[in-house]
C-alpha cells in the first residue's frame, strides 16, 4: 500500500450532518435516482441524456464499449453543445434571464442574459468561420475569466472546433507547448486581465509563445479588457469586438455526432509532458448537467450560483460553462483574486448578488479561515443555501468552518471528488439524501461505480485503505489523450486491467464512506492545481546553473501541498555562488525561472541547494526521504540508499541554512 493511503488512517471524523427536512423535500437529487441506477445503469444514463440534453437526432445505443477503453456514449445521437447552453433557453422564452453577473476585479459589473449570449455566440461563430475555421480545427483560448471567454468556448463548440483553454497564469513556454500539441489554427486571447489589483498582460505572452519557429497558428483574436499597450502583428491579429461586429449576426448551429470532440484540456501527469485530456460532446454534457442539477441542487429559476474556478481549469469547463448553462442557470463570474481590494471581496459579491450556491476549493476555505471569521461576519450571507468543495481533500476543520461561518451552520456542504479526466463529479454526497460526513467525499453518484481496492485490485474491507478505481465506464469519461492512445491505456487502464485507475489513494471507513487522501503518483496538488514533480524538475534543470533537481510536495496548512525543490548546482555556479555569496538571490532567480517556464503557480515555495541527492543503488531518487526533510520529520529507512551519508549532508546543510 502507498504511503499516502496509509496516512489517512489517522483521520477519524464521526460527526454527521443529515439534510434538513425542508432541504430534502425541495432537493433535485433523491434516493430514487440511486434505486433506478442500481436496477439498470445504462437505462438510467439514457434517461438522464434525454432529460438534460436536447438532441437533434436521438441516439440508438447507450454505450459501445467494444473498443475499450475507448468508450462511445449515446451512439448515433447528434447534438450541438452551444445550442444546448444558449439557444434552447432563448427558444424556451427565458432569454431575458441573466446567464452571468460578471464582476470585474476593479469593480465593473455587467449582467449578460441568455439572449445577449445568443447574439454573442452567433456572431463569434461567424467570425471564426470568416477566419477560415472549420469543424475539427482546434482553437487555443488564453483569456481572462469573463463572459467573453465563455462565449469564445461556446462559439468553438457551435462550429465543431474543439477548444483547448490554457489557464491565463501559464507562461509563454507552457502555452506554446499546448498550442503545438493540439495544432491550434487560432488563438483567442485578451489584451490583459485584472489580477491582484493591477492589469496583467496576456497578449505579450501569446506574442512570445508564437515568436519562434513554425507554428500552426494563423490568426489571433484579441478581446479588449484592460486597454493596455500591446504589440500587433498585421494580418495575424484581429480585435474580437471588430470581428464580431463585422460578422453575420445569425448562425444556425450544426448538429454533431455525440462523440464529436468538444475540447482538449491539458493536465499534469507523472511525466514532464502535460496530457491533452479529450472530452467529447453527448456523454460529457449529460453528466455535467446531471451532476450540476442533483449535486449543486441548482433550481435555475431561483438560484444564483457561483463557481469560483477559472475557466482555464476543468471545474470552470464543467461547472461554469457546460453544466450550468445547459441547465439555464444564473451565475456569478468573477475575474480576480479573493483579497482585492479587500479580504471580504467574495462575501461582498455573495451579499450583493444574493448568491445561493457557492462552489470553491479547500485551499480558498483555509485561506479565509486564516484571515479570520470576523471578515465574512461583516456581510449578509443568509442567501447561501448550499456550499460545495472541489480540487483536493478538505480537512474536517475546514469543512466545519465552511458550514458554520459561511453557511450559517445550516447549509449542506458537498465535497465533490472528480478529475480533469472524469469530466464531471463522480464521488460526493447528494445534498438532499446523504447525511454528510465532514472530510469525506462519501459515495459514488448514481450511475457511477467506484471502489477502493488493494494491490491486487480486490475491494478492500471497511476500515482499510487502498487505491481509488472506477469499475464501469461513465458518460463524461475522457475519450483519450490527444495524439497518444498508448499513454491513455498505460496511464489509466493497465494498473488493474479493465478498470480505471484514478491515481488517488483512498480509505473506506466502517460506514462505507470513501475518504480520498490524495495522489499516490508524482502528481502534486498545490492550491487545487495539478503539477507533476517531473515538470518542475525539468524547468529547474533547464536553468544554466542547475545540474540536477528533485522536487517533492510537502504538506502545507493552506495550499494542501507546497512545492519543495532540492537542487544540485553545476560546478561553475557553485564557485560563483561562493565568491559573491548569492544564496538568496540564486533561489529567487530559480523560482522566477520556473515561473517563466511553467507559470507562477509552479514556483517552488522552498528551494534547497544541496551537494548530493539521496539515490538508490539503481540511481532512483528517494523522494520519500526528501519529503521527510521538507516536512521536518525524522528520516525514514535509509538502508536502500547507495550512500547513506548523503542524508546527513543534506540535513546538515539545511540546518546551517545553506
Ligand atoms: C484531487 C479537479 C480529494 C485528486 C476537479 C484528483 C480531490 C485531482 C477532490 C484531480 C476531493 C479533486 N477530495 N481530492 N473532493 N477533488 N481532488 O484534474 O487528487 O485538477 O485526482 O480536477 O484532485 O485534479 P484536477
Amino acid at each position: 500500500m502507498s504511503e499516502q493511503a496509509a496516512d489517512t488512517a489517522v483521520l477519524v471524523e464521526e460527526r454527521s450532518f443529515p439534510p434538513s427536512p425542508e432541504f430534502a423535500a425541495a432537493a433535485n437529487g433523491t434516493q430514487d435516482l440511486f434505486d433506478r441506477a442500481g436496477e439498470d445503469r445504462l437505462a438510467f444514463w439514457a434517461e438522464q441524456a434525454r432529460r438534460y440534453v436536447k438532441w437533434d437526432k436521438d441516439f440508438e445505443e447507450v454505450l459501445d464499449w467494444s473498443d475499450a477503453p475507448f468508450a462511445k456514449w449515446f451512439v448515433g445521437g447528434k447534438l450541438n453543445a452551444c445550442y444546448n447552453a444558449v439557444d434552447r433557453h432563448v427558444e424556451a422564452g427565458i432569454g431575458d434571464r441573466v446567464a452571468f453577473h460578471f464582476v470585474g476585479e476593479p469593480g465593473d459589473h455587467e449582467a449578460v442574459t441568455y439572449a445577449d449570449m445568443h447574439v454573442r455566440v452567433q456572431r463569434a461563430a461567424n467570425a471564426l468561420i470568416d477566419l477560415g475555421l472549420r469543424a475539427g480545427d482546434t482553437v487555443a483560448i488564453y483569456m481572462p475569466n469573463t463572459p467573453d471567454a465563455v462565449a469564445a468556448m461556446l462559439a468553438c463548440a457551435r462550429i465543431g472546433a474543439p477548444h483547448s483553454v490554457v489557464f491565463g497564469g501559464f507562461s509563454a513556454e507552457a502555452l506554446r507547448t499546448r498550442i503545438d500539441d493540439v495544432g491550434a489554427k487560432l488563438v483567442i486571447t485578451g489584451d490583459g486581465l485584472y489580477r491582484k489589483g493591477a492589469p496583467y498582460a496576456l497578449k505579450p505572452v501569446v506574442d512570445e509563445a508564437l515568436a519562434s519557429g513554425e507554428t500552426t497558428v494563423e490568426n489571433v483574436l484579441v478581446v479588449q479588457r484592460t486597454k493596455q499597450e500591446i504589440g500587433w502583428v498585421e494580418g495575424r491579429d484581429h480585435w474580437w469586438h471588430e470581428a464580431l461586429e463585422a460578422a453575420d449576426p445569425t448562425h444556425e448551429p450544426e448538429a454533431f455526432d455525440s462523440e464529436h470532440p468538444l475540447y482538449i484540456l491539458y493536465t499534469s501527469g507523472t511525466t514532464g509532458k502535460p496530457k491533452g485530456i479529450l472530452h467529447t460532446t453527448g456523454g460529457y454534457l449529460t453528466q455535467a448537467a446531471f451532476t450540476n442539477h442533483v449535486v449543486h441542487d441548482i433550481h435555475p429559476e431561483t438560484d444564483v450560483y457561483w463557481c469560483t474556478a477559472d475557466i482555464g481549469w476543468v471545474t470552470g469547463h464543467s461547472y461554469t460553462v457546460y453544466g450550468p448553462m445547459t441547465l439555464g442557470a444564473t451565475q456569478v463570474i468573477y475575474e480576480g483574486t479573493p483579497d482585492q481590494p479587500h479580504k471580504g471581496r467574495f462575501w461582498e459579491i455573495v451579499q450583493e448578488h444574493k448568491v445561493t450556491i457557492l462552489y470553491t476549493a479547500p485551499t480558498a476555505i483555509r485561506t479565509f479561515m486564516k484571515w479570520g471569521r470576523d471578515i465574512p461576519e461583516q456581510f449578509d450571507l443568509s442567501s447561501l443555501r448550499l456550499l460545495g468543495s472541489v480540487g483536493e481533500p478538505i480537512n474536517p476543520e475546514a469543512w466545519i468552518w465552511y458550514r458554520d461561518v459561511i453557511g450559517g451552520g445550516q447549509t449542506p456542504v458537498v465535497d465533490t471528488w472528480w478529475q480533469t479526466e472524469t469530466g464531471a463529479i463522480m464521488i460526493t454526497p447528494i445534498p438532499g439524501v446523504t447525511a454528510a460526513r465532514p472530510g469525506s467525499a462519501q459515495h459514488p453518484i448514481p450511475g457511477v461505480s467506484a471502489l477502493v481496492v488493494d494491490d491486487e485490485g480486490r475491494p478492500v474491507e471497511r476500515g482499510s485503505a487502498g487505491y481509488l478505481v472506477v469499475t464501469e465506464p461513465w458518460p463524461s469519461m475522457l475519450r483519450g489523450i490527444w495524439g497518444d492512445p498508448q499513454r491513455f491505456k498505460d496511464g489509466y487502464w493497465s494498473r488493474f486491467p479493465g478498470i480505471y485507475f484514478a491515481g488517488d489513494g483512498a480509505r473506506l471507513d466502517e460506514d462505507g464512506n470513501i475518504w480520498i487522501s490524495g495522489r499516490i503518483d508524482d502528481v502534486m496538488n498545490v492550491s487545487g492545481h495539478r503539477l507533476s514533480t517531473a515538470e518542475v524538475e525539468s524547468a529547474l534543470v533547464s536553468h544554466a546553473k542547475v545540474a540536477e533537481a528533485a522536487v517533492v510536495a510537502a504538506s502545507d496548512e493552506v495550499t494542501g501541498q507546497a512545492i519543495c525543490a532540492f537542487v544540485i548546482l553545476r560546478q561553475d555556479a557553485v564557485e560563483e555562488a561562493d565568491e559573491v555569496g548569492e544564496g538568496a538571490e540564486l533561489v529567487a532567480e530559480l523560482r522566477n525561472h520556473v515561473a517563466h517556464e511553467i507559470g507562477s503557480i509552479a514556483k517552488p515555495k522552498k528551494i534547497m541547494v544541496v551537494a548530493e541527492l539521496p539515490k538508490t543503488r539503481s540511481g532512483k531518487i528517494m523522494r520519500r526521504l526528501l519529503r521527510d526533510v521538507a516536512e521536518h520529520r525524522e528520516l525514514g529507512d535509509v538502508t536502500t540508499l547507495a550512500d547513506a551519508s548523503v542524508m546527513n549532508l543534506i540535513s546538515a546543510g539545511i540546518a546551517s541554512g545553506k
